[in-house]
């Protein structure tokens, strides 16, 4: 009977010392260091253990209660990668050379533990379906993790903003000073950008959330296995439709590596903002000596290394997402070795957009805000403009006709160097009673469309984005 003795199999000889691969049998020579040291994954896929060790739990369950290994044979498969578990997370577990990736290395050592049980673990099982799950697995794992870190930002840029109150600052289009906003709003702004990206990693665990344990190879089994069974043991919500679906869709991956690119691209410009503002030029903001680096020659520096790094990884973060479709788009049906190509990009991405997120709420969190150099910017600017052409067009005037009243004055303004107020008041068509509107946060307290960029309609949009904090902290923290 063939077993995983040395005696009942053809030696691989020569290549790599130090145990067999998973597919000795069919060989006579072991592999070369060269193909090892190209192909393998367990430099990276390391990070599956757990996901790994739980996969091969909910197989052997199944096994089990379909008939195929027997109730002695699943407690020594347990117990067996019990201690596998326990040796990889104190640091006892030996990887030999042999062990390409993850899973040979778990079954490895569990069919020294456990002898034949072990042997039999694979039984209706490919590591194609197997790494897929693991896969899964992970992502359900970390997304969770990764949600809570942008949940943490979403909820400091909600505090942020109730707490300035009432300051204001210029709002711009290309980059000019536009039309005042307060602060919150704006701080409110990227909350939302981000309450989005929480969601949609939401709806991409959701679809992730699918079992493909059972597609074997590629074709399921002859054997009658219950991947049904082994979804809900897993705790999936759902089990695959289509075998060869089941092992070649990286959906799930490509799905991931765009939220993160998204995420850290809404970081990026979260980001260059914090860096524009902190300058000496916009004078907005300090930051705290804790989230801000120095220079090694110049003495002076205070530098916006995290916002800069935020902006710097978005290329990295789409970097990986364009890689993994460019990975996908000529594969045939079904597992092809490519798609080992998925795990770094996705394990990168999902890290540094996590780090990022904690990195930006350290940093908003701390920021001290310079509402007296923000309201400056504005009310020393032209940004009253369309306050006064509102005006008019409430009194009846085509805003058209405003618009031209309006930008004439503007222009006069500048040819004589004189501030819009008091080139407002002197002005034969506008005069004194439109002054009133140039007042330091005047043009803030009247704006009133819903959404707008007015005090009270940020008093209630402040209250909508509270609730969407407690809603996401509430599901993911
Ligand atoms: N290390 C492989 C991966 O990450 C595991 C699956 C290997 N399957 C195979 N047929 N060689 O994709």
């Amino acid at each position: 009977m063939p077993n995983n003795d040395d005696a009942a199999t053809p030696a691989q000889t020569t290549g790599v010392a130090g145990g067999k691969t998973l597919w000795h049998g069919r060989f006579e020579e072991g592999p070369d260091e060269a193909l090892m040291a190209f192909t393998e994954s367990l430099s990276f896929d390391k990070r599956l253990a757990t996901d790994d060790i739980a996969g091969s739990r909910g197989h052997a369950t199944m096994l089990e209660r379909v008939g195929i290994i027997n109730a002695d044979e699943l407690a020594a498969i347990l117990a067996g990668l019990d201690q596998v578990e326990a040796e990889l997370a104190d640091d006892t577990f030996v990887f030999v050379p042999s062990d390409e990736d993850i899973h040979t290395a778990v079954e490895r050592r569990l069919t020294e533990i456990a002898g034949a049980p072990g042997a039999k673990l694979h039984s209706g099982r490919s590591r194609n379906d197997q790494v897929a799950t693991d896969l899964r697995l992970w992502v359900r794992r970390e997304g969770a993790a990764l949600a809570a870190s942008l949940v943490q930002l979403h909820g400091t840029l909600v505090d942020r903003a109730a707490e300035v109150g009432p300051a204001y600052l210029p709002g711009y289009t290309h980059l000019q000073r536009a039309q005042p906003v307060p602060l919150a709003h704006h701080l409110l702004a990227h909350s939302w950008a981000i309450e989005r990206d929480v969601d949609r990693l939401g709806d991409a665990l959701a679809r992730a959330d699918v079992s493909p344990l059972g597609a074997g190879a590629l074709a399921g089994s002859s054997l009658p296995l219950d991947p049904e069974f082994s979804a809900q043991t897993l705790g999936f919500a759902a089990t695959f439709n289509n075998s060869l679906d089941a092992v070649s869709d990286r959906d799930f991956v490509a799905e991931m590596l765009f939220v993160c690119a998204l995420g850290m691209v809404h970081l990026s410009r979260l980001g260059e903002e914090l860096i524009l503002w902190s300058s000496d030029e916009f004078g907005f903001i300090t930051l705290d000596d804790r989230f801000s680096t120095g220079s090694s020659m110049l003495p002076q520096k205070k530098n916006p290394d995290i916002a800069e790094l935020s902006r710097g990884k978005a290329g990295r973060l789409i970097g990986n997402l364009t890689g993994i479709l460019a990975t996908l788009k000529g594969l045939p049906l079904a597992y092809n070795r490519d798609l080992q190509e998925d795990k770094e990009p996705l394990f990168d991405s999902v890290d540094q957009l996590r780090r990022a997120a904690l990195a930006m709420n350290g940093m908003l969190a701390t920021i001290q805000f310079r509402i007296d150099v923000m309201a400056a910017a504005v009310d020393d600017s032209f940004a009253g403009a369309v306050d006064i052409a509102e005006a008019l067009v409430a009194q009846g005037v085509p805003f058209r006709d405003a618009h031209a009243i309006v930008g004439r004055v503007v222009r006069q303004a500048l040819e004589a160097h004189v501030s819009l107020a008091e080139a407002v008041e002197t002005d034969a068509e506008l005069g004194p009673d439109f002054t009133d509107l140039l007042r330091p946060g005047a043009g803030v307290a009247r704006r009133i469309t819903a959404g707008g960029a007015g005090t009270d309609v940020v008093a209630a949009q402040l209250t909508k984005a509270q609730a969407a904090s407690s809603q996401l902290q509430s599901r993911w923290l």
